[in-house]
């Protein structure tokens, strides 16, 4: 018995093995060794002898980190050195402790950084030459640290470049939809990292390796708990868990933040109400906040969803969400927390088209709400989707910040089963132009402060990260993660270079590997939309899970739950007015855009069915009919999901087998699922326009009735039933 336990074991644990990498685990924090004998000459002689600051735990982990990266990368042991000498060839210190002529020395440039930030300058000192990393707070010596190490992932010549750099945004957030049972909301890397059964003694290696990795591409605030919350996280047995998380992940310059539970007076403070204006219920969240400073004096705050998709909320007492987010703000406020209050809002007893709802609700707020109150909003209007235009809150809330949130995730994206790379994604976002405020009013301005000088600064991103060997499921999810650190510390980045830094970090610097890649990568995205929801077509997820297509879906309890809502298909055509003649959703837009999008000759076609409900033989730009363009953007996602498998069939000689084979077996998955998207929404709305499938489409294989007839009652990301 116990052998055969022992063999089953094996199996198992062999099968992991082979599905998951090991070295996937290390992120792109790999250190690969480098070839290249002159590179590795130069930087050896960089990193000979290095002096590195003793003025903290968060230098002291940027100190562990070269330690461990250099000897991987160079072969070589580092020498530190106890005090700066004539044979220093790297310094690593705070701008204040450096000598006068390097202070001197770097002086122009430290001006130009914040308190984040960090320079890493070379020089010649005594006809020596001498690399400087320095900043204004230990924590840029960190970011800098990070830095350094990634120019030498890169194989770039250092010592021929000063870089100069600050996050452009304050709070570059993970936002985790974990539950206190480790489930994860929308979650497919397997379940929450957090073991709260073990805490707070058990400290596992993962989250000092979680904080390095975040840590790396400058996230510095994490949201542990989900959105729909769990009251019982706020009790103190649970805080002197989070108490003892937060203590590993300061040393990364990281601050924890909790979802409150809006209810949480009642469930776990037994108070009769959660009434914002109660007097006792201010008292509870005020007494909350000031034992959860105790414990951990850096705490970042509350993030809430309420009054949204069944939580409690303010409203439950006739009350709005600015006395909700101010009730909490009130109580944070003397410790220097945040609220950050989740305007994701449509409501059931509304039958306003769901996309105008969170505009109507919150547009009379903005400027109400106390200073530390941040509004955080989801890049689109509705909910994640492969392709949304941008949610009209941007621009149109001047006053009080607005926090964008991404979904790293992939809940409509074929969750952690297909490759899509994000980056491209949230840069189309952060690019667009509002024209709120003339021209060039971008999100991306808008997210970092400078169009209206908003104090607070926030991206938010849903993390897509689990306890897989490979923490994200995908080994490509992986640069959804690191892509959106990337852009939270620089909303103006570009994807195409995002990608070639992670391309390199993860595999290899060889050109031949780093280009067909960064492609394929590149085009993933609008391969995902093309075979989901081209054309502005959205939220045709089969029910509940959002596992594949479900076109057809009408039973739902509320109408704007189903399918059938957004894409209003009938004999007539597809799509959702939302110009004068329909909901009017475009009225939320700046009049340029209301214009330009109203007119189906000048609106982007991407977005075409979002904003307009067209007949079948409407002609597109190219001169298709509209049917006959539907049908063949389904078939464009599927071939370029077949040459995203040529792609990676060609870069197997840089591979191993395991790394081959693991994307390889995703790919085919992914691609007989773009064939079941294709097949079914064609054959679904077929039955609407009654017209034959276009040349070059290939033919489905089954029928209507049997995509219909599918269930997945045990899809990856909600809640599971134990039973
Ligand atoms: C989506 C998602 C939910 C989540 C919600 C939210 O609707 O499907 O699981 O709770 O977004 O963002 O609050």
């Amino acid at each position: 018995m116990k052998h055969k336990t022992v063999f089953i074991l094996i199996s198992f644990l062999s099968l992991v093995a082979q599905s998951q990498n090991l070295n996937d685990y290390k992120l792109w924090l790999k250190y690969n060794k480098i070839e290249n004998h002159d590179l590795s000459q130069a930087y050896s002689k960089t990193t000979n002898a290095v002096y590195i600051a003793n003025i903290g735990d968060i230098i002291k982990n940027a100190k562990r980190e070269l330690s461990l990266a250099l000897p991987q990368m160079l072969g070589t042991q580092v020498t530190y050195e106890s005090r700066i000498t004539s044979e220093t060839t790297l310094i690593i210190d705070v701008f204040n402790n450096l000598p006068e002529d390097l202070k001197l020395a770097v002086k122009k440039n430290i001006e130009n950084i914040d308190k984040e930030g960090f320079i890493i300058q070379s020089i010649s000192r005594n006809n020596t030459p001498l690399t400087i990393i320095t900043s204004k707070e230990e924590i840029g010596l960190l970011y800098g640290t990070f830095r350094f190490l990634r120019e030498m992932q890169m194989h770039e010549n250092i010592s021929a470049k000063t870089i100069v750099d600050s996050p452009k945004i304050q709070l570059r957030m993970l936002n985790h939809w974990d539950n206190l049972d480790r489930s994860v909301e929308r979650g497919y890397a397997g379940f929450s990292l957090w073991n709260w059964q073990k805490l707070p003694e058990y400290i596992d290696q993962r989250y000092i390796d979680y904080a390095r990795a975040n840590a790396s591409i400058g996230i510095n605030a994490t949201v542990l708990t989900n959105v729909n919350a769990n009251a019982l996280v706020l009790t103190p047995m649970y805080l002197e868990k989070v108490e003892a998380l937060a203590n590993v992940f300061r040393s990364y310059g990281i601050q924890v933040y909790l979802t409150a539970r809006f209810s949480a007076p009642i469930e776990i403070g037994n108070l009769e109400t959660a009434d914002p204006l109660d007097k006792n219920v201010q008292e509870w969240w005020s007494n909350k906040a000031a034992e959860i400073y105790k414990r951990i004096p850096d705490f970042g705050g509350f993030l809430v969803k309420a009054n949204s998709e069944g939580q409690p909320g303010p409203q439950n007492y006739g009350r709005n969400h600015v006395d909700g987010a101010n009730l909490m703000a009130t109580a944070l406020k003397p410790f220097g927390g945040n609220v950050i209050w989740r305007a994701f809002v449509y409501s059931e007893h509304d039958d306003t088209d769901r996309a105008k709802q969170a505009y109507d609700e919150f547009l009379p707020y903005d400027g109400s709400f106390k200073d530390n109150v941040i509004v955080q909003v989801k890049n689109g209007p509705i909910d994640f989707q492969p392709r949304e235009p941008f949610h009209p809150m941007f621009g149109a809330y001047k006053k009080t910040p607005l926090a964008i949130e991404f979904q790293i995730t992939q809940e409509y994206l074929g969750f952690s089963t297909h490759l899509v790379f994000l980056p491209k994604l949230f840069e189309e976002i952060l690019d667009i132009d509002t024209y709120q405020k003339g021209t060039e009013s971008t999100i991306a301005k808008i997210i970092d402060g400078s169009l209206y000088g908003n104090k607070l600064t926030t991206m938010a991103g849903v993390a897509n990260i689990g306890t897989d060997l490979n923490w994200t499921g995908h080994p490509f999810a992986q640069a959804n993660w690191y892509g959106f650190g990337r852009l939270a510390w620089d909303p103006n980045l570009n994807s195409g270079q995002i990608a070639d830094e992670w391309i390199r970090a993860t595999y290899t610097n060889d050109k031949a590997f780093v280009e067909p890649i960064k492609k394929m990568m590149l085009t993933s995205r609008e391969a995902v939309v093309n075979y989901m929801n081209p054309l502005g077509l959205h939220h045709i997820f089969d029910t509940g899970h959002h596992y594949g297509p479900g076109p057809w879906v009408d039973d739902l309890g509320r109408p704007d739950w189903n399918p059938v809502y957004y894409h209003n298909a009938d004999k007539n055509g597809i799509g959702f007015d939302r110009t004068t003649s329909g909901s009017n959703a475009l009225e939320q837009y700046a009049p340029f855009l209301e214009k330009a999008y109203s007119n189906t000759n000048t609106i982007p076609e991407e977005y075409l069915l979002w904003f307009h409900h067209l007949p079948w033989d409407y002609k597109l730009k190219n001169g298709e009919i509209l049917w006959d363009g539907i049908a063949l953007k389904y078939q464009e996602g599927v071939d370029q999901v077949d040459d995203m498998i040529k792609t990676w069939e060609a870069a197997k000689p840089f591979l191993n087998e395991e790394q081959f084979n693991e994307v390889h077996m995703l790919l085919q998955i992914q691609l007989k699922e773009a064939k079941w998207w294709r097949d079914a929404c064609l054959l679904y709305f077929q039955t609407f326009s009654n017209l034959p499938l276009p040349k070059g489409v290939e033919k489905p294989a089954h029928s209507l009735e049997y995509y219909q007839s599918l269930k997945f009652p045990f899809a990856p990301g909600i809640k599971p039933s134990w039973n």
